[in-house]
């Protein structure tokens, strides 16, 4: 419901339990989360994590960009932990490949953006996207065929040779050895290749509970973001069915998860962002898991913000809020939130649609008392201090969406499960 690194993960992970299959329909390995089980770790940014259920099965959709060499490395180190992958991990022959040019030329288009770079993973997404929709991607179905792929990749090397050369002044890539080091990695994946959209499709026939994770954050949304800083695919719900080739008609309850407070990374505008002497005292970004995942980047920390809680509300149709890292606030004495923002003496409820605009807004903020009380301990809603309550009252009131989940700690035991997702 924000710009990412919600807390998705532990979400879904929790609601994986009650799945037979999960599935993973946008992004790439931009992405990460990270799940607790006991005190193992794990880090996940292509496979759905609900991999660590047995009895759930993943699928990767056509609507993900996905690096060969990056999800050949997430599939060995669960192998290697004693996960099971073959028959429970499926990928679309319609999803695109990631090559070592599209993380090369994402670092340079960054480096030639300057000052406006948007600060990007690095991981290659931007071109990988940009290649889909100018119609010289190479998709999975294509790349498990080395006939196929030979072609389509010498044709888009010569290009790619072409752009490096006369803007960059870059070296020329060597196809043969693009070719070789993929050639070993798409013998390895096409195992995993299968009709995944048309199995899920039948699946929904069969009323099976199905758990379609997002991945990112709204605002990183590529057409509702805060354009340009944003990712290259579309985050919001409605995405989900575009990259998974489901209907509409077909989701039954969409869930928003949203931190207790605001955090972003890479550049933009984060107009509820505390000044770099308060954040100490808001958290020790180790303590509170504000590390990204992906790029180990510290992020940026804000207070919450209505006005984009209630837009990502809309923008995704939200059932139910999933409130998480509500303990992280547990020692502030005072909680700021942002309930509205003025723009030239406007007050607005949502948002402005232009950037230049979006940085100039000011917050306007409600000042609610801390609770100053540990909540980690707390197994009901009715267990956590009256100011939480008050606190999560009022973001549900901005948002206008009731919440259902409460997490309280990176633990799957540090949860509040308010109500039964996979009943309608
Ligand atoms: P890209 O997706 O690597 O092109 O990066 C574009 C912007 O999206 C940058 O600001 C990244 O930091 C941000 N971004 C992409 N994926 C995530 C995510 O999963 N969590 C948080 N930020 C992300």
């Amino acid at each position: 419901m924000q710009w990412g690194d919600e807390g998705k993960g532990k979400v879904i992970d929790l609601l994986s339990s009650q799945a037979e299959y999960i599935v993973r329909s946008q992004g790439g390995n931009n992405a990460g989360h990270t799940i607790m089980v006991g005190t193992e770790e794990y880090r996940f940014h292509l496979i759905p994590s609900g991999i660590l259920y047995p009895h759930v099965r993943c699928y990767i959709t056509g609507g993900t960009a996905i690096d060969p060499e990056v999800l050949l490395k997430e599939i060995r180190g669960l192998e290697e932990r004693g996960i099971e992958l073959k028959g429970r991990l499926f990928i679309s022959p319609y999803a695109h490949l990631i090559f070592s040019y599209h993380r090369s030329l994402d670092k340079l288009y960054e480096a030639q953006k300057g000052e406006h770079a948007i600060g990007t993973t690095g991981r290659g997404i931007g071109p990988c996207y940009a290649d889909r929709v100018s119609r010289i991607g190479v998709r999975m179905g294509e790349f498990v065929r080395p006939d196929i792929f030979k072609k389509r990749l010498k044709q888009v090397v010569a290009q790619k040779n072409q752009e490096l050369t006369s803007i960059f002044h870059e070296p020329t890539l060597d196809f043969e050895e693009i070719f070789a080091a993929n050639e070993k990695y798409a013998k390895l994946l096409a195992p995993y290749v299968y009709d995944v959209e048309n199995f899920l499709a039948g699946a929904l026939k069969k009323d099976s509970k199905m758990l379609f994770e997002g991945a990112h954050g709204t605002f990183l949304d590529v057409t509702f973001g805060t354009y340009p800083y944003v990712t290259s695919s579309s985050t919001i719900a409605a995405g989900i069915c575009n990259g998974a080739g489901v209907g509409p008609s077909q989701i039954t309850r969409t869930l928003g998860v949203i931190k207790a407070y605001t955090t972003r990374v890479g550049n933009g505008p984060l107009p509820t962002a505390i000044n770099a002497e308060d954040e100490k005292l808001f958290l020790d970004h180790t303590a509170a898991r504000e590390i990204g995942t992906t790029t180990g980047r510290k992020r940026r920390i804000g207070w919450f913000d209505g006005p984009l809680g209630r837009f990502a509300a809309r923008l995704n149709g939200a059932n139910d809020l999933a409130v998480t890292k509500l303990d992280v606030l547990d020692h502030l004495p005072s909680i700021k939130v942002c309930k509205g923002y003025m723009l030239d003496g406007e007050m607005l409820e949502i948002p402005p649609s232009i950037m230049e605009d979006f940085q100039r807004v000011q917050p306007v903020y409600e000042v609610l008392d801390g609770w100053q009380t540990s909540t980690r301990e707390a197994t009901s809603i009715e267990q956590l201090p009256k100011n939480a309550r008050k606190y999560l009252n009022y973001l549900e009131s901005l948002c206008e969406v009731p919440i259902g989940i409460i997490s309280l700690g990176p633990e799957r035991e540090k949860t509040l499960i308010l109500k039964d997702f996979f009943t309608n």
